[in-house]
């Protein structure tokens, strides 16, 4: 099929994530991508772009890791799908092994979900149900960060602090406790509003959600592991659980295999997905023995959640492999090795005109960027801005693809970029913000 009939098909049937159709079918002009290798995407006329956002995270291991692929053939072939109800299989009891192996300490039982936004919900239902069976029905309520974003079914939306992905919605979700975030800069306003929701309403809450270290979907938003460490504590002294959502940052994304290790904390749950099976759509939800102990005692109080792809061999097969090429091509040091270049060549951004702020963290480098106009935006209402488009556009014309964040842009490449090749992306996403500000 030629790249023109793709895109006539595309613009035909096709209704795409968060996309304008109108504006879309009337000049949009994608990328046909016809095959990717590496850190690499390639479309249908040869042109060659560098994958900036790791198709949306997920490819920390580059595209089309030989490893990866063999193992889902290999898999293909045996056993692609079977119900995961009465039935145990190599490739599901193997995975659960080497997760709990890696986990922070004390996540001991592996619940397997579809993606990162059915790992957020097992995790709700799980906190829910547990306190209920504890005897404690009244503590049934979230806390989230302003700026949060957990993913896109209700329940990750109810949790969700990015007013322009939740304000559709708004009249539908539950309510939850929105505190301020510490990636707002004011450390000790977001601890004490956390204290206080937590002394005032403990009784009423099930859990925390927090996405370690940074906020990625509401712009790369950082901040310092003290948070955690406060908030780890502060869950335990009364008694609610702390919920981490590594769906993004899992896997070395910040450095560090987890971003808990960095402020040397566990949840009590833990969701994961994006790297968790790479190159297919899966995730899982860790929890500690208390939560678990919670279940048991009959039938009537077992978990009441599974989906219909729980526990997918394919999934879980390549899964098993990524933790595997992780450990055996030492992913996470490679990550950390790499950190301070990219640190260095963000900073070196920092002084382009149009540019209002920059940071990184791991393997994440993120500049915020100026409006028309010289106004800067809300963050929270970035997304809609376009100056980030304007880069965007300018990065595809010198090799880099990148999915802005509205006014904020960011690299986010596979962790197996070598050193050359990352000095080069900074060079082009320095240029293309240069060219796009100018
Ligand atoms: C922190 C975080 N949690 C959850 C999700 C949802 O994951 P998925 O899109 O696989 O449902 C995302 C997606 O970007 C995310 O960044």
């Amino acid at each position: 099929m030629s790249r023109s009939q793709v895109i006539a098909l595309d613009k035909k049937y096709i209704w795409r994530p968060y996309t304008d159709m109108e504006a879309y079918i009337a000049e949009g002009d994608p990328l046909v991508i016809d095959r990717a290798e590496g850190i690499f995407i390639y479309d249908a006329n040869g042109g060659r772009y560098l994958d900036a956002c790791s198709a949306w995270w997920t490819a920390s291991l580059g595209h089309q890791h030989p490893r990866l692929v063999r193992a889902l053939v290999e898999q293909a072939a045996r056993l692609s799908h079977v119900a995961f109800a009465g039935v145990a299989h190599e490739q599901a009891s193997s995975l659960a092994e080497a997760l709990v192996k890696v986990a922070p300490e004390g996540l001991t039982r592996v619940f397997f979900t579809d993606n990162g936004s059915t790992s957020i919900e097992v995790a709700i239902k799980m906190a829910i149900q547990m306190w209920r069976q504890l005897g404690h029905p009244e503590k049934h309520r979230f806390v989230t960060l302003d700026g949060a974003f957990h993913g896109e079914t209700i329940g990750a939306t109810s949790l969700g602090g990015v007013d322009v992905f939740r304000k559709p919605f708004g009249d539908v979700v539950f309510d939850c406790i929105v505190v301020p975030s510490p990636a707002d800069g004011g450390y000790e306003r977001a601890f004490s509003a956390l204290a206080k929701v937590l002394r005032e309403d403990a009784d009423a809450i099930a859990g925390v959600f927090i996405e370690p270290l940074v906020q990625g979907a509401a712009g790369m938003r950082t901040y310092a592991p003290e948070y955690l460490r406060e908030l780890r504590s502060m869950c335990t002294r009364h008694d609610v659980l702390l919920i981490a959502d590594e769906v993004f940052t899992g896997y070395g994304r910040t450095g560090t295999m987890w971003a808990c290790d960095q402020a040397g904390i566990a949840p009590d749950l833990m969701c994961l997905g994006k790297t968790f099976a790479s190159i297919l759509p899966m995730g899982a939800t860790l929890a500690s023995d208390r939560v678990f102990s919670a279940f048991g005692g009959g039938r009537d109080r077992a978990l009441l959640y599974g989906h219909t792809f729980c526990g997918n061999p394919l999934g879980a097969r390549v899964a098993l492999e990524v933790l595997k090429i992780i450990d055996e091509e030492r992913i996470v040091s490679r990550a950390a090795a790499l950190a301070p270049v990219m640190a260095k060549g963000i900073l070196a951004i920092a002084a382009t005109k149009g540019v209002l702020a920059t940071r990184s963290l791991g393997m994440i480098g993120a500049v915020d960027l100026r409006e028309d106009g010289g106004i800067s935006g809300d963050e929270r209402e970035s997304y809609l801005k376009t100056a980030g488009w304007k880069v965007a556009g300018e990065a595809r014309k010198r090799g880099v693809y990148l999915r802005p964040l509205g006014s904020t842009v960011y690299l986010c490449p596979p962790l197996v970029i070598s050193e050359p090749e990352l000095l080069w992306l900074l060079g082009e996403f320095g240029a293309a913000i240069d060219a796009a500000m100018a």
